[in-house]
């Protein structure tokens, strides 16, 4: 759980935007409710020098001191590369500095690294195997597992973050090249639609995440853009069923109480922290009403339903809940996570749901 630093500010990011961003992640409340990572994404970096070593530009004059402010409350920052010449935002990224780099990270007290594949396609994949899918794909993979083992060489605790944006399945090979976190998906933006499909298309890769391993359908957009309060409840519900890394990318200094009391949602926190790492899935899907659950510690279930539907205010309801497609039988006592209020779930029940939006029920003895 953490802040990055791309959705809000982008390649405007400064120094002390990230600051601010530190200092705000622990008025808020956010830090005591779990956000630990600060990271920095693309574009602080400036040119090498003649002995290889790659300075910060002038957005960031000083990354070993913004490290230890970081460190000093309490938090873990994180930075950004790739494999190639170029990062996806046109900077020097680490092809043939790996472990330099790497060295220089550890130096700066760097936490988190996310390695971000762009120009390495061009640079090495497609040069040196053109038109060898399979040739183009253990290249790749080797890349990632370099860098590992640079950032390993270190000594320092550093997670490691894949983003090539789920193409080859990485949930495949990367957790034994000791990716932490991979990207499932292309990028997300502040948009309901954008934010459904990537969601939502994360059924069937539950098996692949679990402590220390997890599939990231890519940051978090509450609090950004036009979504509407339903939108941002409906996201990070679908995250936290995910057991997805909950990487906060709005603007912390200006946030809305409503947009604070969502991404501060002890028990939604808790679904996603749960302690078993099982990932959730779609239970089933019935019109524009998505029925997800997840299992968790100490034999409770979280079940989210989620109203996909564009117009009109309970436009796909009366939905009537399936008791028997979640595997329960009769009536069921739980918590409405959103309102925080006890409800029980009964075979049959219609549920009212606006636009986009959603229930969160956490049951602790099913039955
Ligand atoms: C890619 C990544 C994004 C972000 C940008 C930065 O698009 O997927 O998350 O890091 O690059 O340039």
């Amino acid at each position: 759980m953490g802040w990055n630093s791309w959705n809000f500010f982008a390649e405007k990011v400064t120094d002390k935007d990230i600051r601010g961003a530190a200092d705000s992640l622990v008025a808020t409340g956010m830090k005591d409710a779990g956000y630990v990572y600060i990271n920095i994404d693309d574009t602080w970096e400036a040119e090498r020098d003649s002995t290889g070593l790659l300075h910060t530009n002038a957005k960031f004059p000083d990354m070993k001191a913004l490290a230890d402010y970081v460190h000093s409350k309490g938090l873990k920052i994180g930075i950004y590369s790739g494999p190639g010449n170029k990062t996806c935002g046109g900077y020097a990224a680490s092809l043939g500095h790996e472990e330099q780099d790497a060295k220089m990270y550890a130096d700066w007290g760097i936490d988190y690294l996310k390695y971000d594949l762009c120009s390495f396609i061009p640079d090495v994949m497609e040069k040196q195997a053109p038109n060898d899918k399979a040739a183009q794909m253990r290249i790749m993979i080797a890349a990632y597992d370099k860098m590992s083992k640079a950032l390993k060489a270190t000594g320092r605790p550093i997670v490691f973050s894949l983003c090539q944006y789920g193409w080859d399945a990485p949930w495949e090979w990367a957790p034994a090249l000791g990716g932490n976190l991979w990207r499932t998906t292309g990028d997300v933006s502040p948009d309901w639609d954008r934010i459904a499909v990537i969601g939502f298309s994360q059924a069937g890769l539950e098996k692949y995440a679990g402590p220390g391993h997890w599939n990231d359908p890519d940051m978090l957009e509450v609090g950004n853009g036009k979504l509407t309060m339903a939108e941002n409840r409906s996201h990070f519900t679908l995250w936290a069923m995910l057991a997805a890394p909950l990487l906060a990318g709005n603007d912390l200094t200006t946030m809305k109480p409503e947009v604070k009391a969502i991404l501060t949602n002890k028990d939604v926190i808790a679904i996603d922290q749960d302690a078993l790492g099982k990932q959730g899935t779609r239970a089933y899907a019935e019109g524009e009403v998505e029925v997800w659950s997840r299992h968790l510690s100490g034999g409770a279930l979280a079940v989210s339903i989620i109203n996909t539907a564009d117009t009109g205010r309970y436009s796909t309801h009366p939905f009537h809940l399936d008791l028997a497609k979640l595997g329960l039988h009769g009536p069921q006592k739980g918590k409405d996570l959103w309102t925080g209020k006890p409800i029980e779930l009964t075979e049959n029940m219609p549920i009212l749901l606006d636009t986009h939006d959603v229930l969160l029920v956490r049951i602790d003895a099913p039955k």
